[in-house]
């Protein structure tokens, strides 16, 4: 018998050992056979007062969630958790705002598996630690217009896939309908081309490999009063809910300031809607987002300057001389976080700064950059747009210390 003591952050519960056993809570009573360190299948002998009835039926199969057993408080503060003991790691504090969770069915981007088998064919997502395709018929994650593309996806399966390879259909929701990249099919001979083109009206635009089978809407995204059609495949927040909750994060965090630098900036999700009040310089390492950001800019209105740069921030971060023009700053970096960015900002000292990250750990690192530098971490929150998986996502404010962290008027 082992007693579960914490959860890891892919979210498996560890024992003593450790002993790693998936889809338990801290707290519960376990047994089974340890086999290289991990528990499968363990039998739960006391099981936690957080433990639930997981929604979904694909739950013990499917690899796409890993904690719908822990009821919503515990995975609240579970993720909340993480990032203090983050922080803490860096010898920091902070007040958390309250968790913001998306609802379930509200993911808007999503990649799922398909392959082909003698008869037919399977999309869903991969089993836990395995290559198998779990097939999905009722998802409590994705949005039920990606849902409904299933079928359709069968087919393309059938029509692109090889027995040997596995799909992926990275799928994003718009207004105009879906947007499907596929990669990893057969090349796209005559037979594929002149298939194709059956779907057109059912996907907003198709992608096959580097090339766009056909495009019946454009799939546009709206920031602020722009809208834009990001490139195929590209990155964007998870759900609109957590985009959302996102923006008024930073917005607070970057108050009533009148120039931003909106660093990592993609297809401009924040800087488009911050310009509506504000000057904004939007830098991003992928051309093509760039590129597709100016288009949505070129065509709307209302906005004040904004201007936009490809640049690479990790080996060339804007330098404490080009940031001194700014009274605040918005970094989105990816996992790896922006270390030499990080150190800029704090030379130049610009006197707000707002942080989305997704992940706790160099956040921490990169929040201890500016606090060593003068800054006050304000508050944090986490925006759960990752339900029931062990992803945390947060925004979080930095002032100078004479900058009052207060709400612009109106704003919440
Ligand atoms: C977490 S996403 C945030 C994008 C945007 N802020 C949003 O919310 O849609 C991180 C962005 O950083 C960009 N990126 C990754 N590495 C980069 C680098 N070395 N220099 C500049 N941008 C980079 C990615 O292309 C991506 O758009």
């Amino acid at each position: 018998m082992l007693e579960i003591e914490r959860l890891g952050h892919h979210g498996d519960g560890i024992a003593p050992g450790p002993v790693y056993v998936p889809l338990t809570l801290p707290g519960e009573i376990v047994n089974g056979t340890v086999l290289n360190g991990r528990i499968e299948d363990a039998r739960i002998v006391t099981p936690s007062a957080e433990r639930v009835r997981a929604p979904c039926p694909h739950f013990r199969s499917c690899g796409g969630c890993s904690l719908q057993h822990a009821s919503d408080r515990f995975l609240a503060e579970w993720k909340e958790d993480v990032v203090r003991k983050a922080l803490a790691a860096q010898g920091l504090e902070a007040g958390f705002r309250p968790v913001h969770v998306s609802p379930a069915r509200s993911r808007r981007r999503a990649t799922l598996a398909g392959t082909r088998t003698k008869k037919a064919a399977m999309v869903g997502f991969h089993a836990r630690k395995s290559d198998t395709i779990v097939p999905i018929r009722d998802c409590f994650v994705l949005h039920p217009d990606l849902m409904a593309m299933i079928p359709a996806l069968e087919e393309i399966t059938r029509l692109g896939g090889s027995r040997s390879a596995t799909l992926a259909f990275a799928l994003t929701r718009s207004e105009a309908g879906i947007d499907c990249a596929v990669t990893g099919g057969k090349p796209l001979d005559e037979t594929l081309r002149m298939a194709l083109p059956r779907y057109i009206g059912r996907f907003a635009r198709l992608t096959w490999g580097e090339e766009t089978v056909f495009t019946s809407a454009l799939p546009v995204q709206e920031f602020g009063p722009a809208k834009v059609t990001p490139p195929p495949g590209a990155f964007l927040q998870a759900t609109g809910d957590g985009e959302a909750a996102l923006l008024a994060a930073v917005r607070e965090a970057t108050g009533s300031a009148t120039h931003i630098a909106d660093l990592f900036a993609g297809c401009g999700t924040f800087a488009l809607p911050l310009a509506v009040a504000a000057r904004v310089h939007a830098v991003e390492g992928d051309g093509e987002m760039i590129a597709a950001l100016d288009r949505g800019l070129r065509l709307a209105t209302g906005l004040k300057p904004l201007t936009t740069e490809t640049r690479d921030l990790f080996r060339r971060p804007l330098l404490a001389d080009e940031l001194a023009r700014f009274d605040a700053v918005l970094i989105d970096p990816p996992r790896a976080g922006a270390e030499a960015q990080t150190r800029e900002i704090a030379k130049a000292q610009v006197p707000r700064v707002a942080m989305v990250s997704c992940n706790p750990v160099t956040f921490a690192r990169d929040a201890k950059t500016l606090t060593e530098a003068g800054y006050r971490l304000n508050w944090v929150q986490v925006v759960d747009q990752f339900r029931w998986s062990p992803h945390v996502e947060l925004a979080a404010s930095l002032t100078l210390p004479h900058i009052e962290a207060k709400p612009k008027k109106g704003q919440g």
